[in-house]
């Protein structure tokens, strides 16, 4: 099938087999997922049920046993690892469930840290973001200083600092109670004008903000 020059992120089929040793676990299967440039989609499902394993797919962070990831027509199976890597570095953020931050870089550089290099630009934006998120006075503290709902916003930070086309989150309300769960949800549904959010849970509650939901069951997906 020929995909052109077509806008956003679809996924044709794909499935993910780990082999570890003689065993091999199907963790997604035959998914086909076509999303647009923008808005934001959860996808929900249990433990186990594949999410993760669909979101470094389509991220780019895992090859697919089988099928085809598309990004604005262009063919995953068809880039270098040069060519991915550049796609995730420049167009894509990644926020995941622990907040993987430098414990001996203050946060604003934990930020930075997500900047392509020579970006000189990258400390006015990186200001103006912990502005939006509402950790500007946090800047200079060491993630340990730092409440779990704080650091994960220096990630979300970190993943909108070269502003991404995508961000893909995996649980990033897993580590935190409910109402910072929720104002977390809440920042990155505020970037979905300008970008595709996709935000992988088990936690029902964290979707309200969602434009579509969807459901994953045994590696397979389906739309709510
Ligand atoms: N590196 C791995 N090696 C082998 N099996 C794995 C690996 N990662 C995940 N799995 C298995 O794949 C399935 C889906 O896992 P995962 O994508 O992490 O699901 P979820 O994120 O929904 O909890 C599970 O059965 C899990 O045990
Ligand atoms: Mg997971």
């Amino acid at each position: 099938m020929n995909e052109g020059q077509k806008k956003g992120l679809c996924a044709e089929n794909i499935s993910l087999a780990y082999h570890d040793g003689s065993d091999v676990t199907l963790a997604v299967r035959g998914v086909t997922i076509d999303l647009a440039e923008t808005g934001f989609v959860g996808i929900l499902g249990p433990s186990g049920s594949g999410k993760s394993s669909l979101l470094y797919l389509l991220g780019g962070l895992k090859r697919a046993s089988s099928g085809e990831i598309y990004h604005n027509g262009c063919a995953y199976s068809e880039m270098k690892e040069k060519e991915r890597l550049r796609l995730r570095r420049n167009h894509y953020g990644f926020v995941f469930q622990q907040s993987y931050l430098f414990d001996y870089l203050t946060a604003m550089e934990n930020a930075l840290a997500g900047a392509s290099p020579g970006d000189d630009q990258a400390l006015a934006r990186a200001m103006e973001i912990f502005e939006e998120l509402g950790i500007a006075r946090h800047a200079k503290k060491r993630p340990r200083q730092l409440s779990g709902g704080e650091r994960q916003r220096v990630c979300i930070a970190r993943a909108m600092m070269n502003s991404p086309s995508v961000i893909f989150a995996d649980e990033p309300t897993a580590a935190l109670d409910r109402q910072n769960g929720h104002r977390v949800m809440e920042m990155l549904a505020a970037y979905r004008d300008r970008g595709l959010i996709i935000v992988v849970t088990h936690d029902t509650a964290m979707l309200d903000e969602c434009d579509r939901i969807y459901r994953m069951r045994d590696g397979t997906l389906q739309e709510n």
